[in-house]
């Protein structure tokens, strides 16, 4: 299997940027934790981080032809606003699964709401990094069944 872990705005910046809510682990961190899961799994692990909408929607796009079986994405803020995202991974039907480090509903109201959430196969909120790893075993757990 080969599974796109897609990072949204301002993750870059994982380890320094609001601890209190996100913890000191680096995005750097995430993805070697991810990919060493991947190879005990037999899965194939790609990441892509970006600040730009219009680029994390051209590599959802790109998923279809390279084959990509399943995509985890934390789409960051773009959670709460993104049409486009939304209709990028509607467009393609690549099974997904939507992922915060934070509990979004424990958080502001304007966090509560996703615009993707509802065309996701699960979602995995509040658990820090854990909630990457939990999402590839579901991930992988929901390809076996279908
Ligand atoms: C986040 C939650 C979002 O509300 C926020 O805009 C982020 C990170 C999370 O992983 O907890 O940037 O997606």
């Amino acid at each position: 299997l080969r599974f796109l872990v897609l990072h949204g705005p301002n993750l870059n910046l994982l380890g320094t940027r609001e601890p209190g809510h996100y913890g000191h682990v680096t995005l750097a961190d995430i993805n070697q934790s991810l990919i060493e899961l991947g190879d005990t799994l037999g899965i194939e692990i790609s990441t892509f981080q970006s600040n730009h909408e219009g680029e994390l929607v051209d590599r959802i796009h790109q998923a279809a032809s390279d084959n990509i079986d399943g995509i985890i994405i934390n789409p960051a803020a773009y959670t709460h606003t993104s049409i486009a995202l939304r209709d990028a991974l509607l467009a393609i039907s690549i099974p997904f699964i939507e992922v915060h480090l934070s509990n979004i509903h424990r958080r502001e109201e304007f966090r509560h709401h996703s615009m993707l959430a509802d065309a996701a196969t699960g979602i995995v909120a509040g658990f820090g990094a854990t909630s990457y790893l939990l999402a590839l075993r579901g991930l992988q757990d929901h390809l076996r069944q279908i």
